[in-house]
């Protein structure tokens, strides 16, 4: 049975994506390449077309509709198995009114989970219909955050969303801690702000991952390569910080 696990912030550049897209191949690296799902709830497409899903097939706003199947929309990458996401999204608020629809998601997933390790949902910088059909079908949170004034300030609202959702969606979600990115170890602004991330991290009751994933181009690079961190450059430090950071994943969540 998969465990489920959104990468949230309603923060847009906080690296949700990218941490999506390298928590998986993460993942899979230390799970003996077990089946794992990325799902892309984003208008954006990043992890789409990172993981070069095809883009004119069906996508996860049909399914949100109710227009097709879970199980039609699944892309088999070679790498990962991925649902693609859709521009159309942007819509979903719009287009979905009926009772229930916090459900959608977790609806269609209960039919496929079994198939999968690890279930991974890239959601948009926005607390929506989205993201609440993300929560509610999640068991785990992560919180990518940058270690800044403004990227760290939305997280109290991103716990109130959370809490409402545990309270009448989603009794057994949990928060995983919130990570760290595009860290520079370097700068003493950067010191003082993770005071501060530790601060909001105990206001909502998590930790911050002792493992800081630091500022490096390879990311980039890796990105417009379309190819995971691990990959692309096997003995860079990018690779130590996201593996260190699949470990401590791995051990908070204890599977
Ligand atoms: N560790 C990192 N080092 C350097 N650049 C990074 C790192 N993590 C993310 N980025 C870059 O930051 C930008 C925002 O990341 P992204 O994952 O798209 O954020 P979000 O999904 O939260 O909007 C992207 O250009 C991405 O390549
Ligand atoms: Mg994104």
């Amino acid at each position: 049975m998969a465990t489920i696990v959104s990468v949230i912030n309603q923060k847009g550049g906080v690296g949700k994506s990218t941490i999506s897209f390298n928590l998986d191949a993460g993942v899979r690296k230390q799970n003996n390449n077990k089946k794992n799902l990325l799902i892309d709830l984003d208008s954006q497409c990043s992890i789409t077309m990172t993981s070069k899903a095809n883009m004119t097939l069906p996508t996860i706003y049909d399914v949100l509709r109710k227009e097709i199947t879970i199980e039609q929309v699944i892309q088999d990458t070679n790498d990962t198995n991925i649902i693609p996401g859709s521009q159309n999204l942007v819509e979903l608020d719009k287009v979905l009114s009926e009772t229930g629809k916090e459900y959608r998601l977790k609806e269609s997933l209960e039919k496929i989970k079994d198939k999968y390790e690890y279930i991974i949902i890239d959601t948009p910088p926005t607390l929506s219909v989205a993201s609440i059909n993300a929560l509610t079908a999640s068991d785990y949170i992560l919180i990518p955050t940058m270690a800044d004034t403004y990227s760290a300030a939305g997280i109290g609202q991103l716990y109130q969303t959370f809490l409402a959702v545990k309270k009448y969606c989603n009794e057994k979600i949990q928060i995983t801690g919130i990570v760290v990115n595009r860290f520079n170890p370097q700068t003493t602004l950067a010191k003082q702000m993770l005071t501060m991330v530790e601060d909001i991290a105990k206001q909502i009751d998590t930790t911050v991952f002792d493992t800081k994933l630091r500022d490096y181009t390879a990311i980039k690079e890796a990105q417009a390569s379309r190819i995971n961190i691990f990959d692309y450059s096997p003995t860079h430090n990018a690779v130590d910080d996201y593996t260190n950071f699949v470990n401590e994943f791995l051990k908070k969540i204890n599977k």
